[in-house]
């Protein structure tokens, strides 16, 4: 029992460091994609000027768009999936507008990345999602911390998709948030047996009595537990619960 224990903390650890290696590699990869993105928009922008007739500073064509009202779709019974080794990334500014989605993320919402950059990301928010978990999110995001979560997503068409969501702040040189990025992986299914029927209980307090119902029943699922938020989520994508 007693080695048993030890494993699992000592495997716990080594899987954690792998992820924070991945983590690294990941948002170094990011920041050079959005340098890159950066420097098209900067030359989208001067052709734009170039072409225009007025001496005015045009925005590009992607925020311009962004500004379209996107309707919202009516969800479905359909599922999308992607694959066990795939992930979709996103990016935010501080606010949680969108201004990266890898081509995995923009391809599953269905929607184009013109579409997409410069929205709140809440637009494939699902209904099912409880208010809670968003509440959890940004209140531990904006302290400067990650939070893991799963998230069931809307599609432009009105599917739906599951994800296992690690949700990181970006800093500048002085430690300063300068917006978020979001790492999504599939979910483990087991885990998604035990989270639909949650998701389910907290969307019902919720219509009841607000975010105030919901915490009651997250707490009462930790407490009988006995674990904290993260332990619970870790512990259910990894089949330890
Ligand atoms: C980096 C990042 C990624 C996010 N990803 C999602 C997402 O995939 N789906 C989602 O519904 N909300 C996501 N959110 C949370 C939204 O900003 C928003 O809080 C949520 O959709 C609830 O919408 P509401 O606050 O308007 O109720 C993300 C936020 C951040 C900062």
């Amino acid at each position: 029992m007693k080695f048993f224990n030890l494993d699992f903390f000592t495997k716990r650890k080594e899987r954690k460091m792998k992820e924070i290696a991945e983590h690294e590699a990941l948002a170094r990869k990011l920041a050079q994609e959005e340098e890159e993105l950066e420097k098209k928009k900067k030359q989208l922008e001067k052709e734009e000027q170039l072409k225009s007739d007025t001496p005015l500073v045009k925005k590009s064509a992607a925020i311009e768009n962004s500004k379209v009202k996107i309707w919202r779709p009516r969800p479905t019974d359909a599922e999308k999936t992607f694959a066990h080794d795939e992930i979709l990334v996103s990016k935010t500014d501080v606010r949680g507008n969108i201004t990266y989605g890898n081509e995995l993320f923009v391809k599953l919402s269905g929607y184009t990345q013109e579409e997409l950059l410069g929205q709140p990301h809440n637009m494939i928010r699902h209904p099912d999602m409880p208010k809670l978990i968003f509440k959890a999110l940004w209140d531990t995001i904006s302290q400067g911390k990650e939070i893991n979560a799963y998230v069931v997503n809307l599609a432009k068409n009105g599917e739906y998709y599951w994800v296992y969501a690690n949700v990181t702040p970006s800093f500048d040189r002085e430690g300063n948030i300068i917006g978020y990025y979001s790492v999504r992986r599939q979910p483990n299914p087991a885990a998604l047996k035990i989270i639909k029927p949650f998701y389910h209980e907290l969307r019902k307090a919720e219509a009841v009595g607000g975010i105030h119902e919901s915490t009651k029943l997250l707490v009462e699922l930790l407490e009988s537990k006995g674990m904290d938020y993260p332990e619970l989520i870790f512990r259910l994508q990894y089949n330890r619960l």
